[in-house]
């Protein structure tokens, strides 16, 4: 099968970058003073291959890439406003790099390899330290090769407690995975291939609970869980189907929400997305209740099964409170923000949908595709035609360095305007910020929720806002890693 280009910038590509970019670009974030310095929490993670047990006992164990020896790698805690130190040592064959999913910080700490720092080589550590500033639901992954160093096994969990969490009888963490495994439980080595590319990514045939598949999760009757679903699967999307339990999401990707029952009671999931759910167990003593992932149609699954204790917890279900407390997120100033457009392309079927939208994208000065972009469009088809690739505005990446296709004016609200000019689910990511998702289709959202990855449907319009309040240059890319790998990335920077 043939393989898409990755990236192959040099060092001195960096260097050069890196020299270019602001000095600004170094401030952390809300960085206490040395005084009054925050305790500090310090944690070694060692990426390296090794063998793990994601399959039943009779079967064979698999051969892996982890951190620390798990998968997923450990489960890093700490409270708002700590500051952590990761020592990050490289025990693989190839370079690597850590990103920390979600979390705001300064953009030298970022783990983007050639944009904000030289990858780790082989043999080699790096140190990554920054502040905890928001409460919330994490995760950790590399961003060098991600599609296979995440596909491998590479991520773990990042929670960050409120100083007082609301009241739950357990804080359950689930890290789904996935993976293509072979009859004798080896991963595939198909990665990069461009089947995947060109259509919904590297899906696999094993899903995993923290690294097992599993089988019963343990309940009570009367429980109240704070269950945090981490989807660290390269390009899997879940909707998750409780059964007759009333799932309530009080937080999505680590941020608080007006708590509220996710629509038509299915947990939607795209690769990199976080969930906070208080589930109430509310069924009989002794029973089995199933999840069912139902996202892909006619492809539903049994998830696990929650499995009740003989005895109840309480007879009564808690009445606790389930707001959290906010984080300090700066509010976008609608009355001020300046708008910016983005438009996706690319994959199978491609062409058709730009065809199909295009009449309505062109449109106006503000119509999705700009003049640069409908420039590009000959290039896209011929690209279009000879392979699946993706497009962000017009432009396919090639590597992490790239001239950066937005520039925010830093302290100012921007709102992004972006289209899903494809055939396919597209979850989107910005670094260094959580955004506000105003719109779908034109349609205000109810929770104006904030995000730091969005899933677009196919065709989709969705309005995302926030404060450019992080300087540096920070990458904007779809999560399906097979996507961002064939191009589906770009920068943007905050000056
Ligand atoms: Cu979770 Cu740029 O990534
Ligand atoms: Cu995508």
């Amino acid at each position: 099968m043939s393989k898409f280009r990755l990236p192959t910038l040099t060092r001195r590509a960096f260097l050069a970058s890196s020299a270019a970019a602001a000095a600004g670009a170094m401030m952390p974030l809300h960085s206490p003073s040395p005084a009054q310095a925050a305790p500090l929490r310090e944690v070694t993670l060692r990426a390296a291959p090794g063998r793990v047990r994601l399959l039943p006992a009779a079967d064979a164990e698999t051969p892996a890439w982890s951190y620390n020896g798990s998968v997923p790698g450990p489960e890093i805690r700490v409270k708002q406003g700590e500051r952590l130190r990761i020592t990050v040592e490289n025990g693989l064959a190839e370079e690597t790099t850590v990103h920390w999913h979600g979390v705001r910080v300064p953009n030298a700490m970022d783990g983007v390899p050639y944009l904000t720092q030289p990858p780790i080589d082989a043999g080699k550590s790096f140190v990554y330290e920054y502040d905890a500033v928001d409460a919330g639901t994490f995760w950790y992954h590399p961003h060098q090769r991600s599609f296979e160093q995440v596909g491998r096994g590479l991520y773990g969990p990042l929670i960050i407690e409120e100083p007082e969490p609301i009241r739950v009888d357990r804080d359950v963490t689930w890290v789904l995975g996935d993976w293509r495994l072979t009859k004798s439980a080896e991963i595939s080595d198909d990665f990069g291939n461009m089947h995947d590319a060109m259509h919904g990514g590297r899906i696999g045939n094993t899903v995993t609970i923290n690294g097992h598949v599993p089988d019963a999760f343990a309940v009570r009757r009367g429980e109240r869980i704070r269950l945090r679903l981490i989807n660290a699967a390269n390009a899997r999307i879940f909707g998750l189907d409780f059964a007759d339990h009333k799932p309530i999401i009080a937080a999505l990707d680590g941020q608080p929400v007006e708590p509220h029952a996710p629509d038509g009671g299915l947990v939607v999931l795209g690769p990199a997305m976080r969930a906070d759910v208080i589930l109430d167990m509310t069924a009989a003593s002794g029973s089995r209740v199933s999840v069912t992932d139902r996202f892909y149609e006619g492809l539903e699954y049994r998830l696990v099964d929650l499995a009740y204790a003989d005895t109840p917890l309480r007879d009564k279900m808690p009445d606790w409170p389930v707001v959290l407390p906010p984080n300090p997120l700066r509010e976008p100033d609608m009355t001020a923000a300046i708008r910016h457009e983005v438009t996706f392309n690319g994959g199978m079927m491609g062409t058709m949908v730009m065809q199909e939208m295009g009449g309505s994208m062109g449109k106006g000065s503000s119509g999705g595709m700009g003049g640069g972009m409908m420039g590009n469009m000959g290039m896209m088809m011929d690209m279009m035609h000879t392979g699946g690739i993706w497009f962000i505005n017009g432009v396919a990446a090639e590597g992490h360095v790239m001239k950066p296709m937005l520039t925010l004016e830093r302290d100012r609200a921007h709102v992004i305007a972006m289209t899903n000019a494809t055939a396919w689910h597209h979850p989107i990511h910005l670094h260094g910020h959580s955004f506000r998702v105003l719109s779908r289709n034109g349609q205000p959202t109810r929770y104006r929720e904030w995000q730091d990855t969005v899933l677009m449907a196919p065709r989709e319009k969705v309005e995302i806002a926030f404060v450019a309040d992080n300087p540096g240059d920070w990458m904007i890319h779809c999560h399906i890693l097979e996507h961002q790998a064939a191009g589906m990335m770009g920068v943007f920077r905050v000056a």
